[in-house]
């Protein structure tokens, strides 16, 4: 596709510019836009941290990070000084400062003057969550959030820790900003099979139709990682898979797979029909929340040939955490198109492969015509959503064996994104960035979305934080979860479907 160049002038303001977030995600996403020409000529970056750094020292230490995390490479002198241009401050100040704030808005105001139109304002808050609320309070009180068709404010996940607090944190950010302003990213918005899931179900007549209770038996959603913790212990052990994974990303993906056709692609309409999802999820009864939810916490085991350590071994974690590192849930969404259609989801720390899979399940022929001895390993028709490594589409069904004799087995017919499009896709980051640039909201959660979400996964967060866990830890890494998990879905006469094993290890930067 060609690129259509954003042309009004933005300037990105980076809070927590010195931090990881910055360094291998959002810099590296912007020198790839900048390199496809989706950037505006009149572009900037301003970077805003505690630490002491001049403008050079910051401009170096953005390089390294796009040379190791673009995905186009190494960059020469050349390329990387006309992107470094676009660099044009790093302001050191502790966030609680005002005066910074002062710095700030004076910096934007002579970006403003020096390119004679004002600018886009986008402020990126890459900081850990804990400072958050004081960014947003004193954005405010120096009149930063203003200029309201002009300025947004980006926000990373976690959005609160429970329901009380995301209430709060949308409370708080709605009284600077009006909720048109406000870009809260879930990053697996932004991958390209997650946005497919909607060309997929609304761009084509074939499979709408039988998108309900009366074909598909069940839902089964998978993001297994194999990574552990790693560096990030001490923000993990006081999250755990529930709040990490559950409530955003898992709940995503159940939305498009979920939602109603929407009228239009208006913003609002799609997060509309996303809600609506959320709010018909059945409620998990605290009391019998095991019945519906199983939490799960590695011990030490092998992979990929290396001893890797115990979560509770993990540096920042408490020796005797019970924070949980697996999670599976079964959910229904009463509604006409849904009741009693058992959606699973599970995801988990050091599984044995890196994949993010929905699998919808049809339901079996309604006859059977054929003789039992024809059927090898007979199976009703399943598709799979490869979200990640692999990014495709899979449709599963019946195929006469060659031969003499009749005999069927399932045979896949797959789509693969890089195979028909040429193409790697772009990073999450890249997509998000561009869209609060153009100011389209469509792939951000609105304040409604991420309550609604709470509110599925309380009570199971309430009834896992009144009883202690007392077999953790209890699943070996490398494998895939908890007895429990399998029991979850066994005692439905349903099975996980395995996913295929990768090598691959990739680990996601957060703003923690
Ligand atoms: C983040 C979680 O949101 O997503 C991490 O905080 C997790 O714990 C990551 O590792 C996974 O993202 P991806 O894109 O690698 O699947």
């Amino acid at each position: 596709m060609e690129p259509s160049v954003h042309s009004e002038p933005a300037v990105v303001v980076i809070f927590g510019a010195a931090g990881d977030l910055t360094w291998r995600k959002l810099v590296p996403a912007l020198y790839d836009l900048f390199l496809d020409k989706w950037l505006p000529d009149r572009f900037a970056i301003v970077g805003v941290d505690r630490k002491e750094m001049n403008i050079d020292e910051f401009r170096q230490r953005l390089r390294e990070g796009v040379d190791t995390f673009s995905r186009r490479g190494k960059s020469d002198d050349e390329t990387w000084g006309a992107f470094a241009s676009h660099l044009v401050a790093f302001i050191s100040a502790e966030f609680d400062d005002p005066e910074g704030y002062a710095t700030l808005a004076e910096q934007l105001s002579a970006l403003d003057k020096e390119r004679g139109s004002k600018s886009i304002r986008i402020l990126h808050l890459a900081t850990p969550p804990s400072l958050v609320q004081m960014i947003v309070q004193q954005l405010g009180k120096a009149r930063l959030s203003r200029d309201r068709q002009r300025t947004r404010i980006v926000v990373e996940k976690p959005f609160g820790r429970d329901l009380g607090s995301a209430r709060a944190l949308n409370r708080l950010l709605t009284s600077v900003f009006e909720e048109f302003q406000i870009y809260r990213i879930d990053h697996y918005l932004g991958k390209e099979t997650v946005q497919n899931l909607l060309a997929f179900r609304f761009a084509n007549a074939l499979f709408e139709p039988i998108w309900n209770r009366r074909y598909i038996d069940h839902v089964q959603i998978t993001v297994a990682e194999q990574v552990g913790v790693e560096h990030r212990g001490g923000y993990y052990d006081h999250a755990g898979a529930l709040r990490d994974m559950v409530q955003n990303h898992l709940m995503q993906i159940l939305c498009l797979i979920a939602m109603e056709p929407p009228v239009s692609f208006d913003a609002d309409e799609i997060r509309n029909k996303k809600v609506d999802v959320l709010r018909a999820v059945r409620p998990i009864p605290g009391p019998q929340s095991h019945r519906f939810a199983v939490r799960g916490q590695y011990g030490a085991g092998w992979l990929q040939g290396q001893h890797v350590s115990a979560y509770r071994d993990e540096p920042g974690v408490a020796p005797d955490s019970t924070t949980e590192t697996f999670a599976a849930l079964k959910l229904f969404v009463d509604n006409w198109r849904w009741q009693d259609v058992p959606f699973y989801l599970r995801t988990g720390k050091r599984l044995p492969s890196r994949v993010s899979d929905a699998f919808i399940q049809f339901r079996p022929v309604p006859h059977q015509s054929f003789p039992p001895s024809t059927a090898g390993e007979w199976r009703s028709n399943r598709l799979v959503i490869r979200i990640q490594p692999e990014e495709g589409i899979g449709l599963e069904f019946q195929a006469k064996q060659p031969g003499p004799t009749l005999r069927l087995s399932p045979v896949e017919m797959r789509f693969c994104y890089e195979d028909a499009f040429k193409v790697k896709p772009p990073e999450a980051y890249e997509t998000l960035l561009l869209d609060v640039m153009r100011g389209d909201a469509t792939l951000f959660m609105r304040a409604d979305q991420v309550e609604a979400a709470w509110s599925v996964i309380t009570p199971v967060l309430e009834a896992w934080e009144a009883t202690s866990p007392g077999d953790f830890p209890n699943y070996q890494a490398s494998t895939w979860g908890p007895e429990a998990a399998e029991v979850l879905i066994a005692q439905d006469g349903r099975s996980w479907v395995l996913p295929p094993l990768d090598d691959s290890r990739e680990e996601e930067p957060q703003a923690e």
